[in-house]
């Protein structure tokens, strides 16, 4: 009767702890969990470009001549909504761009490829020959 009780206490923590290996385990099989999400940001305009991007209280500041590229990395969360903000600044122009949101990019092997141009952010999309463009949100 005792030996019964302790299983049956037992068991739910046994269950949960079980749970919780197979699911690193499947992460690490795959190779997801231990994966960062890496967003590549290239500047694609004629003159230099200032990113200033920030996520929680992350926040990096990089000046990019024209072709240069800043890749930021990070940890996806799951089941959490994660938003990277950015601002863009190049002579006489500042704009603002949400570069990262876990619900709307699905990024590729967990990567992220944006062009920046005058008109707007584009993403290279790895099923699309041409980048898609969007326009600045401010
Ligand atoms: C950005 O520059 C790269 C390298 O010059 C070029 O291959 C690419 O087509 C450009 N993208 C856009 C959206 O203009
Ligand atoms: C390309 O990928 C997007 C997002 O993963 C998907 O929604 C879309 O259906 C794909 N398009 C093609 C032509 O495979």
């Amino acid at each position: 009767m005792a030996a019964l009780l302790v299983s049956k206490n037992v068991s739910p923590l046994m269950s949960l702890t079980i749970f919780v290996t197979l699911q690193m385990m499947v992460g690490v099989v795959s190779g997801r969990l231990l994966d960062k999400t890496k967003i590549h940001v290239m500047n694609n305009i004629s003159e230099p470009l200032l990113v200033h991007g920030w996520f929680r209280n992350d926040h990096e500041v990089h000046r990019l001549l024209p072709g240069e590229s800043h890749r930021y990395k990070f940890f996806k969360t799951p089941f959490l909504k994660m938003i990277w903000a950015c601002t863009f600044e190049w002579k006489g122009a500042f704009h603002r761009y949400n570069i990262y949101d876990s619900r709307r990019d699905s990024c590729y092997e967990y990567n992220c490829y944006w062009q920046i141009t005058k008109d707007g952010p584009c993403q290279i999309v790895h099923n699309y020959t041409e980048p898609l463009c969007f326009s600045w949100n401010y």
